[in-house]
C-alpha cells in the first residue's frame, strides 16, 4: 500500500519508538496524529500531536472525534503507547497495577472500540497493537508487564480472526529489548548499543503497512541479534 496521504494515528508520540514511527510516516507522506501526554513538537504540515491521557477513554474519544472533524477516516492505527517497570508482584502497590494495566491494556481497547467501526465503514483499515516478547514468554520480575502483553497478545489474535473478513489487518509487534526511555522506570537494566533501536522498529511496523491488500502479517517478532553482545 502507498502510504503517501494515508491517515494514521499513533498513540504515546514523545520518544522511542513512538517518535520515530511520526517521523518515518511523515517521511512516506502520510498525515499523522500522535496522542501523548507529552508534545514531541515535531512541525511538519501533516503531523498534529493531540494531548491525550490513553488510560481517559474519554479523552480518547475527543481527540479521536477531533482528528475525525479534519480527517475522513483512519487507515493505520498505531497502538503503541506504553509503560512498564519490573519486580515481584508483592511488591506492586495497586495502583501501579492499575496504572500498567490501564496504559497497556484499557488504552489500546479504547481506541479499537473507536476505531473499528470507522474502518469497517471504508471496508478496510490496519491496527497495529504494540506487544513484547513479554506477551510471547515469562520471565522473572515480569509478572505484571508481561500480563498486560499478553493480554495485547490476546486482543490481537482474537481481533485479526474477527477483522479480516471487514477488509481490517490487526498485526501484533512483538519487539525484544530496544534502547529507549522505556527502560526509566528499570534500575536492573541499562539501556545499551547491542538493543534493538527504536528506528529499526518503527520501519519493521512501516513496512508490515506497505504489504498489499490481500495478506497481512499477523505477528512480527523481532529480536536483537546479539543482545549482550559478541561471543566471548
Ligand atoms: N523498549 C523496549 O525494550 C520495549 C520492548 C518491547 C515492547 N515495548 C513497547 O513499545 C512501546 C513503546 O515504548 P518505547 O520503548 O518506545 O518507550 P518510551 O520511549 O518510554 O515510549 C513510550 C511512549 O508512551 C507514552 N505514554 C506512556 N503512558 C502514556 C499515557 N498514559 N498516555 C499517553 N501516552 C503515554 C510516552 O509518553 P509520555 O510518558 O510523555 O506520555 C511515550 O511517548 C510500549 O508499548 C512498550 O511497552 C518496548
Amino acid at each position: 500500500m502507498d502510504l503517501a496521504g494515508k491517515k494514521v494515528i499513533i498513540t504515546g508520540v514523545s520518544s522511542g519508538i513512538g517518535k520515530s514511527l511520526v517521523e518515518q510516516y511523515l517521511e512516506k507522506g502520510s498525515i499523522v496524529c500522535g496522542l501523548g501526554r507529552t508534545d514531541p513538537t515535531i512541525s511538519n504540515v501533516n503531523f498534529t500531536f493531540l494531548k491525550t491521557d490513553i488510560r481517559n477513554f474519554n479523552e480518547v474519544e475527543h481527540s479521536i472525534s477531533k482528528f475525525l472533524k479534519n480527517h475522513e477516516g483512519i487507515d493505520i492505527l498505531i497502538n503503541n503507547a506504553g509503560m512498564g517497570s519490573f519486580g515481584p508482584v508483592e511488591d506492586y502497590s495497586i495502583d501501579e497495577i492499575h496504572e500498567m494495566f490501564e496504559t497497556n491494556v484499557y488504552g489500546t481497547l479504547y481506541t479499537i472500540k473507536l476505531a473499528v467501526p470507522i474502518m469497517k465503514l471504508k471496508g478496510r483499515g490496519h491496527i497495529i497493537n504494540i506487544s513484547s516478547t513479554a506477551g510471547i514468554e515469562g520471565y522473572p520480575q515480569v509478572s505484571v508487564y508481561g500480563a498486560t502483553k499478553f493480554a495485547v497478545k490476546a486482543i490481537s489474535q482474537s481481533m485479526y480472526k474477527e477483522l479480516r473478513d471487514f477488509g481490517i489487518k490487526v498485526t501484533c509487534v512483538y519487539p525484544g529489548s530496544t534502547k529507549t526511555d522505556f527502560f526509566k522506570n528499570i534500575d536492573a537494566i541499562v539501556p545499551h548499543d547491542y538493543m534493538l533501536m527504536p528506528k529499526e522498529v518503527a520501519s519493521m511496523i512501516v513496512q508490515a503497512t506497505e504489504t498489499s491488500d490481500n495478506f497481512h502479517q499477523v505477528n512480527i517478532e523481532v529480536r536483537p541479534l546479539r543482545p549482550k553482545g559478541p561471543a566471548k
